[in-house]
């Protein structure tokens, strides 16, 4: 039995818990506004808010109901649009309404549901996180620059809001409805849907965690299958330090590591990686463990920690193992794992102050897409000897690579243009990508040279390279 609260209603469904939210909000419970479009999480129609207590506190993202399994709202609560109507339209709706920031109207829950996150979450109130907040949303006929003045002015009704609680500020000043106050104290009577254990048959079922691959990759099989949810188990959403270590649990998403402050304070550029990868509501939803066993050749957190060598400890629940991650990967996508194996733990040592990391990722389009070729470096030198350093490499082989002969030649030198061409055709035989959608070998082989130099000029630029297209 899954539990949760939707909009105002606890609602308890014998579904299974790989039972798709979308249809259960739709079909089950006739709340209609929530739209369907792709159903792959590209354009946002089916957007709804996801609200749970994170140590005591009340925390809502947007998520797209269209890849979302509803045991992972278990103990939750799910906001659909019409959750945020109130007697008139709500201010959110009005400024939509005031900057013709609507036509046909199809995409416009979606947008008015992010929006509503927006509000509801603790960001700074800058047109600008307002305008981040709705990266997850495709409209197809207005234009963006109305939806964009939309934001701006929601972003403005927050302006006084200062370290006043979201939904008391929010139900104060009539943007959302007074219920969202109670809320709190609902979950927390609720306390619901956090397992502790992995009960069901492991060698057939598939862990589950935040579903944005499986949800796409088997959509129709999700629905016939049970699955091992992971997403909830508390001793998996741990993101901390232990001596030296980061430690990441295996069902921390893209948020959390986004939002953590060990992250923040010792990787300040990655804010910037996050940004190219997915939306708003995917990184809300997406494991880095999943991003991991999905093992695709391209997956952007999984060429970082490649870089940062990273391991990862593997378990069936009563026996536990560590890998490196690199050593994961067998061919394509086969990996060094029991069926009944998931990722308990990754973990990597924090680098000393010398250590510089840089992550490039090239796709067809800066946000939302998938890259072309992707590559992490980390380096430190020492009176410009290079003292460590890691390249790895993604879209240029049937596996995320990390460059182990290219990094071995660069260890120790000081780099010129000599040294640098000799560690790109080095690294040219380490690879072996294929042509497809994403870009012919020559072009590959070509982004991968570039994205190296890339490296070089971002984290050593008094090497003074020469960057020519070779
Ligand atoms: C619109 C969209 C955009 C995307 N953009 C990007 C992008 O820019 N870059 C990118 O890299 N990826 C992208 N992805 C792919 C995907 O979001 C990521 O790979 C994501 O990290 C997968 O995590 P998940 O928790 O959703 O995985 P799930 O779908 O839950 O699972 C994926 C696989 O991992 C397994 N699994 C999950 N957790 C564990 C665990 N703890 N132990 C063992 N096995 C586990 C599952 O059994 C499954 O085989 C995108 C996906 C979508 C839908
Ligand atoms: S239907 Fe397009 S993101 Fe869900
Ligand atoms: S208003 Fe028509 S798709 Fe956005």
């Amino acid at each position: 039995m899954v539990n949760f609260i939707l909009n105002t209603k606890i609602v308890a469904t014998d579904k299974p818990e790989t039972f798709l939210l979308l249809d259960f909000i739709r079909y089950q419970k006739n709340l209609t506004g929530t739209k369907i479009g792709c159903r792959e999480g590209d354009c946002g129609a089916c957007t709804v808010l996801v609200g749970e207590l994170k140590n005591n506190e009340l925390q809502y993202r947007s998520f797209t109901s269209c890849l979302t399994p509803i045991g992972n709202v278990a103990g939750k609560h799910v906001v659909t649009v019409e959750g945020l109507n109130m007697d008139d339209l709500n201010p959110i709706q009005q400024a939509m309404i005031e900057e013709s920031a609507t036509q046909c109207g199809f995409c416009t829950p979606g947008f008015v549901v992010s929006l509503a996150g927006f509000c509801l979450s603790t960001k700074e109130p800058t047109e600008q996180n307002a305008i981040a907040a709705i990266d997850g949303n495709i409209c197809r006929c207005t234009g963006y620059k109305s939806i964009a003045r939309a934001a701006a002015k929601i972003s403005q009704l927050l302006q006084n809001r200062g370290a006043e609680e979201p939904a008391t500020f929010l139900a104060k000043h009539k943007i959302l409805p007074e219920y969202f106050t109670s809320i709190k104290e609902r979950l927390q009577e609720l306390a619901l849907g956090k397992k502790s254990t992995i009960t069901i048959n492991p060698e057939t079922y598939p862990f589950l965690g935040g579903g944005t691959d499986l949800y796409v990759q088997k959509h129709d099989q999700m629905q016939k299958t049970e699955a091992r949810l992971l997403y909830n188990l508390p001793e998996l959403n741990q993101l901390y330090l232990e001596d030296n270590k980061c430690i990441i649990g295996g069902a921390v998403t893209v948020t959390d590591l986004k939002d953590s402050s060990i992250i923040q304070e010792h990787f300040p550029s990655f804010l910037n990686y996050f940004r190219l990868v997915s939306s708003t509501p995917i990184r809300n939803m997406a494991t880095i463990a999943g991003n991991i066993i999905n093992a695709s050749p391209i997956g952007d957190f999984t060429v970082m920690l490649i870089a940062l060598r990273a391991k990862i400890i593997l378990t069936d629940g009563i026996n536990s193992r560590q890998i490196r991650l690199r050593d994961l990967y067998k061919g394509y996508k086969q990996l060094d794992k029991k069926p009944e194996e998931y990722i308990e733990k990754i973990w990597f040592e924090l680098p000393d102050r010398n250590w510089k990391f840089n992550f490039e990722k090239v796709s067809k389009r800066t946000h939302l897409d998938i890259a072309s070729v992707n590559s992490a470096m980390g380096i430190s030198l020492q009176a410009d000897i290079i003292q460590r350093i890691r390249i790895s490499a993604g879209g240029v082989s049937p596996i995320p690579m990390y460059l182990e002969k290219t990094s071995t030649y660069l260890t120790g030198r000081l780099v010129t243009d000599q040294i640098l061409t000799e560690a790109l055709e080095i690294a040219q035989s380490e690879i072996s990508p294929i042509s497809d959608a994403r870009g012919s070998e020559t072009y590959k082989r070509l982004l991968l040279n570039q994205l190296i130099k890339t490296h070089f000029l971002i984290l050593a630029p008094q090497f003074e390279l020469e960057l020519t297209d070779t």
